[in-house]
């Protein structure tokens, strides 16, 4: 591997490799950070490592090092492929790799130094957050210059969500960098704008772009409906960006932007429940595909938390409900139903089912990738159960006007549980890595080499026909 490598599907491969190791990092801060939770005393207060540092070099690393590598990794896939030409540049696409690397490892080097701009998922300081916006605009350029020079005229759905992410974080983060906070309500207001479109104008449009992707390809029929894929597209640019303030609906902001964030978040359903309907529907008749591939059996999870997760998002968006959880584990719960139960299982389905695409060598180990997933599963549903109920107890003790120190010594048992539930991730993590390693070194099963990249198949599933054989 050359450090500005030119062959086609390099700087995929690049870039899906980099997303298995920053999970295998990310989820161990995690994990510290669950220990100190149910033992606070057992790192001995080291100051690099103390809680307010652990976590947010914990989802940081995750959110851009992990899901963001992995998912923009498939993307740098798919677009070549569903454009039916090559990437525009594997070289500057490698090179924007390089920098994205240089960008999560600061963030981690700087967490554990003390150093944060303290707006939470914004936490990089300055520096950092100007190599974040070249990055993001250099990949927009090669991704852009890729669909200019595209054989195929029609432009699928998984392209309109990648490039939309592209441009939309270019911008809200060239808004919002800077270290050291506003003044007041406006630096709540301004964080959350920022937080909040990284999960919903980045790490969603992302991974859906993947399922869009994943899904027809592996269970070998068409999308159900381009149409629907288009509405669930604008659904999401119109009521989303409203949003951010139903974070913000215990705090003294306008009650007009908390209004608005409360109506826009149960609209947000139409654009979930089509994109639900339509993966869905697509596998009429075919759900046992999923048992036959790996990522699609990963893929296909992920869409499910995203229903859970986003119904669950929109209810907790009226204020009835968000009095009870807010300020509580529920929405660490939440955190990690659509980061982890959505996100994640999206972009782990990526990189098994685009690695053997771009190199060519299958998955050294569909039985690990399987015991891989059970374990994600299990941790995932285990940590939306723990903490839901841990969430209720703090949120209804809050309610009561109970005093914390009654209410702490309750939480100990799902703060171990936690623990313990992440520790099935943390292997799922490792496991996952050590796979991906021996497949690149091809250890994996010898078979006749895959497809070539751009095949008829693929051609008639961008435009909706049944593909012959399927
Ligand atoms: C219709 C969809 C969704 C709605 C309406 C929604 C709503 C919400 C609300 C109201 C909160 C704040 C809860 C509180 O602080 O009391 C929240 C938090 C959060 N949501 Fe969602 N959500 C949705 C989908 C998602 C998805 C798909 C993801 C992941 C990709 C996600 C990730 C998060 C995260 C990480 C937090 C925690 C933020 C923090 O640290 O406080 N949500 N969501
Ligand atoms: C792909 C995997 C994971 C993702 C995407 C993820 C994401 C996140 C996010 C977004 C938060 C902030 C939540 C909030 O403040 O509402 C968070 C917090 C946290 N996560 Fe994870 N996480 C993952 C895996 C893990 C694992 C394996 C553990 C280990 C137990 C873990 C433990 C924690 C802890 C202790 C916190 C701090 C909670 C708090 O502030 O009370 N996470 N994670």
């Amino acid at each position: 591997m050359r450090f500005l490598d030119d062959q086609p599907g390099s700087a995929a491969r690049n870039w899906l490799l980099s997303g298995a190791v920053w999970m295998s990092t990310g989820v161990l801060f995690g994990l510290l950070a669950a220990i100190e939770m149910a033992a606070p005393d057992f790192l001995g207060g080291y100051r690099a490592l103390v809680f307010g540092r652990l976590r947010p070099s914990h989802f940081n690393t995750i959110i851009f090092g992990f899901l963001s590598m992995s998912l923009i990794g498939a993307g740098l896939h798919y677009v070549p492929h569903l454009c039916a030409t090559r990437l525009y540049s594997d070289k500057l696409a490698n090179a924007a790799m390089w920098l994205w690397n240089l960008v999560v490892l600061s963030g981690i080097v700087t967490f554990l130094l003390g150093y944060t701009s303290a707006h939470e998922y914004g936490e990089y300081i300055w520096p950092i957050d100007i190599l974040a916006v070249i990055t993001l605009l250099l990949l927009a350029y090669v991704v852009f210059r890729t669909i200019a020079r595209r054989e195929e005229p029609l432009i699928y759905v998984s392209i309109w969500y990648f490039g939309a992410a592209l441009l939309w974080t270019a911008v809200t983060w060239a808004f919002m960098g800077g270290t050291g906070a506003r003044y007041g309500l406006n630096d709540a207001v301004w964080t959350w704008f920022f937080g909040h479109n990284i999960f919903g104008l980045w790490v969603t449009p992302l991974a859906l772009a993947v399922a869009y992707y994943v899904i027809p390809r592996e269970a070998r029929t068409p999308l159900y409906s381009h149409t629907l894929s288009l509405i669930a597209f604008w659904a999401l640019i119109t009521f989303y960006s409203h949003t951010g303030t139903h974070h913000l609906l215990q705090a003294p902001v306008p009650a007009w932007q908390k209004v608005i964030a409360s109506i826009d978040s149960v609209m947000l359903l139409i654009s979930v429940y089509a994109f639900c309907a339509n993966v869905w529907l697509t596998l009429r008749g075919r759900l046992w595909r999923v048992e036959q591939s790996i990522a699609l059996k990963f893929v296909f999870a992920g869409t499910i938390w995203f229903f859970i997760v986003s119904t669950q998002g929109s209810a907790q968006s009226l204020m009835g409900l968000q009095r009870l959880t807010h300020f509580t584990n529920w929405t660490v719960g939440h955190a990690h139903i659509g980061l982890l139960g959505f996100a994640g299982f999206i972009a782990s389905g990526a990189i098994y089912g685009i690695l053997p695409q771009v190199t060519g060598k299958p998955i050294y180990s569909a039985a690990l990738a399987n015991f891989q997933y059970w374990l994600m599963l299990l941790g995932t549903g285990g940590f939306a159960i723990v903490l839901t109920i841990a969430g209720l107890v703090q949120g209804s003790a809050w309610l009561n006007g109970e005093a914390l120190y009654r209410v702490l010594p309750e939480l100990g048992v799902y703060m171990v549980a936690r623990a313990v539930l992440g520790t099935f991730v943390v292997v799922a993590a490792e496991i996952q890595l050590w796979n991906v390693t021996l497949t690149l070194l091809g250890r994996g099963p010898k078979r006749e080499p895959l497809e070539p990249a751009i095949s008829l198949f693929d051609q008639q599933l961008v435009e909706g026909q049944e593909p012959e054989g399927a």
